[in-house]
């Protein structure tokens, strides 16, 4: 019975990772929808440059990094060259009115939020059925570094980390746990998970850890460094994928199954910090503490529940807007998920099904 069991598992695990690929196709961007946000890129580039000739209006997050799903936002980011530049607040204003009188956009200027952004929507046309949303932000060249590092890591393996990620993108949006606003984790965060998981859980790992691999030239401290944070990492995938190839065979399905196995029962919460860049770390060696009763470490406990490392900016918890219940919740669909794959219902697309419902 025991190989007979063996075989049945096999097949559960084949047949679910052709479902897990087949659903995460259908669900990838198609080429008009691309090609109308490129082209409303421009636009708005054009219409930036009225007001600061030298800027530069990239994309950044999911458009940019290989795990954009359909209808995603768009994350924009300006970069102004030259040396006398406008405030981001005074972009932030400027911008809005410029919008509001010369687009068809709905234009919400922040100029005083902690970074300062233009938020944007257009209803939805023939190409894009269910309209657009889009954020502008400022100078914020760490974002763009550490999408390009994401996109880096989709590069070394893209049909299991690009099906792995975009799955729990929408599993975590179908199962309504990726709000930071209301408590629980940004896209962001369930990426970083993913990376940390494949990068420092799985034995033998899936990705390697591009930012401890050594550079194959010395390079200047200048070179590294950005707003005082170490933003080297191994970039080179094309000759890092004839050098190396990882030793792991397992398919997605069985890396998600795992996954969510780890995520419900062995990652430490209460003392851990997943790092995609140091491995697991210690809220006590990061000063995130968070079993200190005294009210003076209230705000960092509520701030700490769960904690992240972002890849660049060490001192920032991406998962700082978790709350107590919101972290709660996030536990309690990991677990949900594992039950359901553990259970193994008797054709995989219905376990599919199931754990999006
Ligand atoms: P969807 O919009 O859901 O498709 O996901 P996304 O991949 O665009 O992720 P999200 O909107 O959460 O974040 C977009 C980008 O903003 C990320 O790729 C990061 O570059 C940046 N970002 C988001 N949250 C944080 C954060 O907490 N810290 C830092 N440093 N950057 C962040
Ligand atoms: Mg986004």
């Amino acid at each position: 019975t025991s190989q007979r069991k063996q075989a049945s598992r096999q097949r559960f695990v084949t047949e679910f990772s052709q479902c897990l690929f087949d659903f995460v196709v259908q669900l990838l961007p198609t080429q008009e929808e691309l090609a109308v946000k490129e082209d409303v890129r421009k636009l708005l580039e054009r219409l930036i440059r009225t007001i600061e000739p030298d800027s530069r209006l990239l994309s950044f997050g999911s458009t940019a990094n290989g795990f954009s799903l359909r209808n995603s936002d768009m994350d924009l980011c300006c970069l102004i060259d030259s040396e006398d530049r406008l405030s981001a607040t005074d972009m932030v204003t400027m911008l809005g009115d410029l919008l509001e009188r010369e687009t068809k956009f709905h234009v919400k200027p922040l100029p005083h939020a902690r970074i300062p952004i233009v938020k944007l929507s257009l209803d939805p046309s023939p190409g894009l059925p269910l309209g657009i949303a889009c954020d502008i932000g400022f100078e914020n060249r760490l974002a763009l570094e550490n999408t390009r590092l994401l996109m880096c890591y989709a590069m070394i393996d893209p049909t299991r980390v690009r099906s792995m990620v975009l799955f729990l993108k929408v599993w975590a949006k179908r199962r309504k746990i990726n709000s930071p606003y209301k408590g629980t984790l940004s896209s962001y965060g369930y990426v970083l998970l993913v990376l940390y998981f494949l990068i420092h859980v799985k034995n033998p790992p899936v990705l390697p850890n591009l930012q401890q691999i050594p550079p194959l030239r010395p390079i200047s401290e200048e070179e590294t460094h950005l707003q005082g944070h170490n933003i080297w990492f191994f970039d080179d995938i094309q000759l890092l994928r004839q050098r190396w190839q990882s030793a792991n065979t397992e398919n997605v399905a069985e890396l998600l199954i795992d996954f969510f196995r780890y995520y419900s029962r062995d990652f430490p919460y209460s003392v851990g910090v997943a790092s995609i860049k140091n491995g697991l770390l210690t809220k006590d060696s990061k000063g995130w503490q968070s079993d200190l009763d005294s009210p003076r470490y209230n705000d960092l406990r509520e701030r700490n529940r769960f904690c992240i490392e972002d890849p660049f900016e060490t001192d920032f918890n991406v998962a700082r807007c978790v709350t107590k219940e919101g972290l709660y919740t996030i536990r309690g669909e990991f677990m949900r998920a594992s039950r359901i794959l553990a259970s193994r219902p008797e054709r995989a697309i219905v376990a599919l099904a199931q754990l999006c419902e």
